[in-house]
Order: C-alpha cells, then structure tokens, then sequence
C-alpha cells in the first residue's frame, strides 16, 4: 500500500470526497503499531486510559505526565496515523495560557499531531487560542466524561430538543473556533446526522450513529479487553479476555506439571563441552 502520514487537512479532505474516517484509541507501542498496520486514519490517545490501563473509577485523575508517557509508546508504534493526545481534566479549563502549554507538550514531547478536548461553547475560546498558536483541535461534545456528575452520569444527551439545541449550537461554535473536527459522544443518531450535514469539517461519532463521517471506538472495548463498563455503543469485535485467561491457565498449569519449558523452548550446549566443566 502506497501510504502517507496522514494530516488533518487529509481528514477534512476525506469528508468532501465522501470518505469514512476510522479512528481507534490506543496507550501503548505494540496496539499503535498493529492500528497503523491496519490502516486506521486517527489514533487518539484517550483519557480513556485511566479506567482502561491505570484502573482509575474514571477519568478525572488522569495528569498530562501519564498522558506524555503513553502518547510517546503511541507515536513510536505508528507512522501513518494521525495521532491526536487527549487533553485531560484540568489540563486545558484553567487557562488559555495552561491549554497552549498543555498541548504544546503533546507536540513537542510527545510527537502529537492534533489535540482533543471536551466542551463546546465553554470552551471556544480555549480552541481559538490553540488553534492560533498552531495546534490543531478536536472538539469533543454530546457525553463528555470529564463533566460527567454535571451530566448525571453515563448517558446519552440532547434527548429532548432543548438538549439536541444545544450540541448542535456546540457544535457550530466549535466550527466557528476553528476546531478541524467534532467528535459526537452518545448522541441520538438523527441529531449526529443534522450536525453532519450542516458542519464543513469532519464529525467523529461514538454511538452517534452511521451518518457521522467518521466512527471512533475505545479499543479495549472492541477487543474484549475492558469489561467494567460497556455502552451500548461499544461493539465487541473480539473477546481477548477469554483468550488471555486461557493462555495464563495454561501457562500456569503446564510450569506447575513441568511440562513447560520442552527441549523446543530450551538451549543446549555440546556434551563435550558439558564434559569438561567441573
Ligand atoms: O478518551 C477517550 O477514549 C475518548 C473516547 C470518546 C474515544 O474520548
């Protein structure tokens, strides 16, 4: 395959030409490098890795150091892919001048290509100021973690047309910030499709249905890996759960009988060598 390291400007090109925008999660060096392999247009390195690989309740305690670590694994493993690291809590609200410094990291430490952060109108002239110092934006709306308790609790938004109004309103702004992409959290399908017909950039829907321009997935969802909390919206694609507790079963049961590690596993050294050790 003939391929190029993909910019943001190819993701919005992707849209006019009516091409589906895949996009994928990743924390670590051997899930990037498998991702790019396979062809993913976006790796986003989500806050998502509190709960998935550091075990945090949620998202909110994730800092910018663990953020740095993983999106440096990330960006050795994939060449391709636009890698997008994802502004944790507190890291982009505080400040204007926090959110340049934030994302600046991403870029300079850790190879960034993009950022995301959550929030619409609250958020817009945050976008603005990163978007002036040359750092790309997704924007992140509909079920935002990081506010979760203001949003009470995991579930879908702009159910009623007050709230529908709302993203959509979210939406346009963060257009109008110069974010060059939208992505849309557990949103009702048609509202997703509206926001989509009427955005000129990409919108990136998790379970807002199949008319966004593009779908995003937590990969420890699709692939089985994470199972104290699956949406709806989080397909399965395979249970590696089950596979990995088997092969460590079967590991411990066969180094318990000691019929692990065979001659094929071993190394060996010629008997007359052997012989002359005293
Ligand atoms: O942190 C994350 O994984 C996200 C998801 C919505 C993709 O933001």
């Amino acid at each position: 395959m003939d391929r190029k390291k993909i910019t943001p400007v190819d993701i919005q090109a992707m849209k006019k030409e009516g091409k589906k925008i895949t996009m994928l999660t990743a924390y670590d060096y051997p899930m990037a490098l498998l991702e790019d392999r396979a062809g993913i247009d976006i790796i986003l390195v989500g806050d998502s890795l509190g709960m998935t690989v550091l075990g945090y309740e949620n998202t909110l305690p994730v800092t910018m150091d663990e953020m740095i670590h993983h999106t440096k694994a990330v960006t050795r493993g994939a060449k391709y892919a636009l890698i997008i690291g994802d502004m944790p809590f507190m890291s982009y609200n505080t400040s204007e001048r926090d959110a340049i410094i934030n994302a600046g990291r991403f870029m300079k430490e850790a190879g960034a290509d993009a950022v995301k952060l959550e929030g619409g109108i609250t958020v817009k002239d945050i976008v603005k100021a990163l978007v002036k110092a040359g750092i790309p934006v997704m924007g992140h709306i509909g079920l935002t973690p990081q506010t979760i308790s203001m949003l009470g609790g995991f579930k879908v938004q702009g159910k009623d047309a007050e709230g529908a109004q709302k993203i959509i309103d979210d939406a346009v702004q963060l257009e109008d910030a110069g974010a060059f992409s939208v992505l849309l959290e557990a949103v009702p399908a048609p509202i997703a499709k509206r926001i989509t017909e009427r955005l000129n950039v990409p919108t990136i829907g998790i379970g807002a249905g199949v008319h966004c321009d593009g779908q995003v997935l937590v990969v420890h969802d699709m692939l089985g890996l994470f199972d104290r909390f699956t949406p709806k919206f989080a397909k399965r694609y395979v249970n590696l759960s089950e596979l990995m507790l088997n092969a460590f079963e079967s590991y411990r049961e066969e180094v318990s009988k000691g019929t692990f590690p065979t001659d094929q596993h071993s190394f060996h050294i010629d008997e007359k060598e052997l012989s002359k050790i005293k």
